[in-house]
């Protein structure tokens, strides 16, 4: 039986679509179980909903705190009995109770060098501002599992992009990206295959 993971979301969910077309096309050998945001409106839910993917939105705003946000996130992920999780541009936190419950079993995929621009504050926008401020010459991917900390779990892979003086923010953007969805869908495909320790 083929394996079924969860993909969390904050935004337009570009890597999801990713996900989706690789598992559409049978690259990844896994099935699309549910995904979940933790934004109302995030566009990834639409392309979810085209697809015919279970999908959620589950706001600390409705549960209040974020343990308790995280006891539904679990409640659902139970429920659709994922064997493992990738955060494909999730923006909160997940609390320790997650991460126990999926150990080695959550990936995330950051836009940056780790350690490089990494850890609380560091996600999105912050992050390619601050290269192209500091005139880095480069930056990157990684994807990495998840522990307890922020952006600290064991480095799964990382890829460098180059920056060039010429780069706005949308052009740095549109590079990460493309690299992105190559290497989250590698990654996802090599879990799946048990290339991964
Ligand atoms: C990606 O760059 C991801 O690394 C970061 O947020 C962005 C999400 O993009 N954490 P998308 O929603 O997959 O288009």
């Amino acid at each position: 039986m083929s394996l079924k993971f969860a993909v969390l979301i904050s935004g337009g969910g570009t890597n999801l679509q990713a996900l989706i077309d690789a598992v559409e096309d049978g690259i990844i050998p896994a099935k699309i179980a549910v995904v979940i945001s933790d934004r109302e409106g995030a566009f990834g839910i639409e392309r979810a909903k085209r697809h015919g993917i279970a999908s959620y939105v589950v706001t600390r705003n409705t549960f209040g705190n974020a343990s308790e946000r995280d006891e539904k996130l679990l409640e659902i992920l139970k429920s659709h009995d994922v064997d493992f999780v990738m955060l494909a541009g999730y923006l909160s936190i997940l609390t320790k109770n997650v991460v126990k419950n999926y150990e080695k079993r959550i990936i995330n995929i950051h836009p940056a060098l780790i350690p490089k621009y990494s850890g609380k504050g560091f996600y999105g926008d912050v992050i390619h501002e601050a290269v192209l401020k500091n005139k880095d010459r480069q930056t990157g991917v990684t994807l990495h599992f998840v522990d307890s900390g922020v952006d600290s779990g064991p480095i799964i892979i990382q890829e460098r992009i180059p920056v060039f003086e010429v780069d706005t923010l949308d052009s740095l953007k549109a590079r990460i990206h493309t690299t992105e969805h190559r290497l989250i869908v590698e990654t996802a495909k090599n879990f799946c295959e048990g290339g991964l320790q």
